[in-house]
């Protein structure tokens, strides 16, 4: 079979677009109806960790079997095995990519470039775990003697995204006396906020940068580093600062000790790292143990995701359901809704796993590309996020797909609390679903002793469409394994859309163009040149700028 190298011309997915307009008025309430055991047909579990049911989806059968062919098509199979075998996918950078060998917890030989890659990664998660505990038992103490209680990691993006995310999922488990926080942003108020609340003589800064060269990640430490030297003198950066990179060098220039240095490698990308010595952090907060079931976790994923077949394959069916979505019915957009507290800053995480990724339009060809890639994720707690933007998700004119993750048991099961978070979620998924049809809400109205004017003008109002799509996945309990799990489940379903759409999921092109002129438009800040080049947008900015800050 010839290879279409254009994926909507392929014979696949003309088939989605024409199977489409057969099912485009189906109502999932009939589907529910017409079929007792759609809720249990359409779900997938991974073992008693995960359990994936995506029954209320605008899909039937027919659908889900099309989108696996087109999934085929793609010769998804081999791309998996190639990305695991550590072929150079990133083909922009010509690099491999391998965050999962991060996870290759039976250690078999992965080669990049002739070298099994293994020894260096466990040399790396040998030194996390000495460290992490020296510092958690008070062996590695700070300059003055004394215990280093409060963690800051100094990081952006995927130096950021992925520990804060992980060490507040854990929180549970944190050791007691042991306090993280977390510095990105370059706006001074970070580390004002941070650094007011400390004490530097048990203050330790992990200074995290994949390159070393961020100019967030630097200005911030060198703002600590001085406020940390004012306090205890020069020497004791050495007792208060490590790096997480894979520069050397950079790192040394900045004044850190190569021995202070947790290193990481070209094969793991930025939003990818947090399984690699940027979760130091975490393991230091957690103890390197529930880093490893972590580890675990992400690997029980990885298996299943190599091995399962793509009709039980939930990083495969999550992604489709996308690729439907996104290409087939005009939906550019999703919500990630945890209803979990501890989880509430995983869809700032997902964002960047998946708009930095898939945020693309030249495809692997180097062609521009006339389909949609990534859409839009937004997301934020459940119940707060009910009572913000849910009426557009219930009643807008947008359709809105959700992901709902919700831990069967929660760590705080204060009386009837998470029953009540349960009984929410679960409500969502089914009025969303469901809907309410205008005869239904005059019926309530009715019995609540409306008068018929007052029914006729309310009916509409009170309605809801329904049809409106929504994954759920069950957990057991937010606990480092099943963390893992979760997020290599994302990590996995961005690369099969990645492979759908045919583009490099793995650079991050995008950002470098307002970091360039970000340079040049600096030193016309702190400087007072006339001569301004920008459009008049720019130039009027900064001139008001400049006279404000006089
Ligand atoms: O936002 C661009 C980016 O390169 C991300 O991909 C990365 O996670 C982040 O910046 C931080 O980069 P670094 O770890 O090199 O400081």
């Amino acid at each position: 079979m010839m290879f279409e190298r254009t994926v909507n011309k392929s014979k696949a997915w003309k088939k989605l677009e024409g199977h489409y307009k057969h099912i485009r008025k189906m109502q999932m309430r009939d589907m529910f109806a017409h079929d007792a055991d759609r809720g249990l047909k359409f779900s997938v579990k991974l073992d008693d960790t995960l359990l994936l049911d995506y029954s209320k989806n605008r899909v039937t059968d027919k659908t889900m079997a099309l989108l696996m062919n087109l999934a085929k098509e793609r010769r998804l199979e081999d791309k998996i095995k190639a990305m695991f075998r550590g072929d150079k996918i990133n083909i922009t950078e010509n690099r491999a990519v391998l965050h999962t060998a991060l996870r290759n917890r039976d250690n078999h030989p992965i080669m990049v470039d002739g070298k099994d890659i293994m020894p260096e990664i466990n040399a790396v998660f040998a030194k996390m775990k000495k460290f992490s505990e020296d510092v958690r038992y008070g062996k590695f103490k700070g300059h003055t003697g004394k215990k280093l209680t409060n963690i800051v990691n100094i990081g952006i993006g995927g130096s950021d995204l992925g520990p804060f995310m992980a060490t507040e999922a854990l929180k549970k488990y944190w050791m007691k006396g042991i306090h993280c926080s977390f510095i990105s942003n370059i706006d001074g108020t970070a580390c004002a906020e941070v650094l007011e609340k400390l004490d530097p003589e048990t203050t330790l800064f992990i200074v995290a940068s994949k390159t070393f060269t961020t100019i967030e990640t630097l200005t911030n430490a060198k703002t600590c580093r001085k406020w940390l030297v004012d306090a205890l003198g020069e020497p004791a950066v050495a007792k208060h600062f490590v790096a997480l990179s894979t520069n050397t060098q950079k790192v040394k220039e900045f004044g850190i000790n190569p021995e202070n240095m947790f290193e990481f490698w070209d094969f793991v990308g930025g939003r990818y790292s947090m399984w690699s010595a940027i979760g130091l952090s975490i393991a230091i907060a957690v103890g390197m143990d529930n880093f490893e079931k972590m580890l675990e976790g992400a690997s029980a994923m990885d298996k299943h995701f190599q091995t399962a077949p793509f009709e039980q394959n939930m990083p495969v069916i999550l992604a489709m359901l996308g690729i439907w979505y996104n290409n087939f019915m005009g939906i550019h957009r999703y919500a990630v809704i945890p209803y979990d507290q501890y989880l509430q800053y995983l869809p700032a995480y997902l964002q960047q796993l998946d708009m930095e990724s898939n945020g693309k339009f030249v495809d692997v060809n180097g062609e521009y590309i006339k389909y949609a890639t990534g859409p839009v994720l937004f997301g934020g707690a459940g119940t707060n996020v009910q009572h913000s933007f849910f009426q557009l998700i219930h009643q807008g004119t947008e359709t809105v797909p959700c992901d709902f993750i919700i831990p069967a048991i929660s760590h705080n099961e204060i009386g009837d609390h998470h029953e009540i978070l349960l009984a929410n979620v679960l409500a969502q998924g089914e009025a969303l679903m469901k809907g309410k049809t205008e005869k239904e809400a005059a019926e309530e109205l009715k019995k609540a002793g409306k008068s018929k004017e007052e029914i006729n003008f309310l009916k509409k109002f009170k309605s809801f469409s329904g049809n409106r799509p929504s994954n759920f996945l069950l957990l057991k309990k937010v606990d480092p394994y099943t963390l893992g799990a979760l997020v290599a489940l994302y990590e996995h379903k961005v690369f099969v859309q990645g492979i759908i759409w045919n583009i490099d999921s793995f650079d991050q092109m995008g950002v470098e163009l307002g970091k360039q002129m970000a340079l040049n438009i600096l030193p016309e800040l702190q400087n007072n040149i006339y001569d301004l080049k920008h459009d008049s947008s720019t130039n009027t900015l900064i001139k008001t700028i400049r006279s404000l800050r006089k």
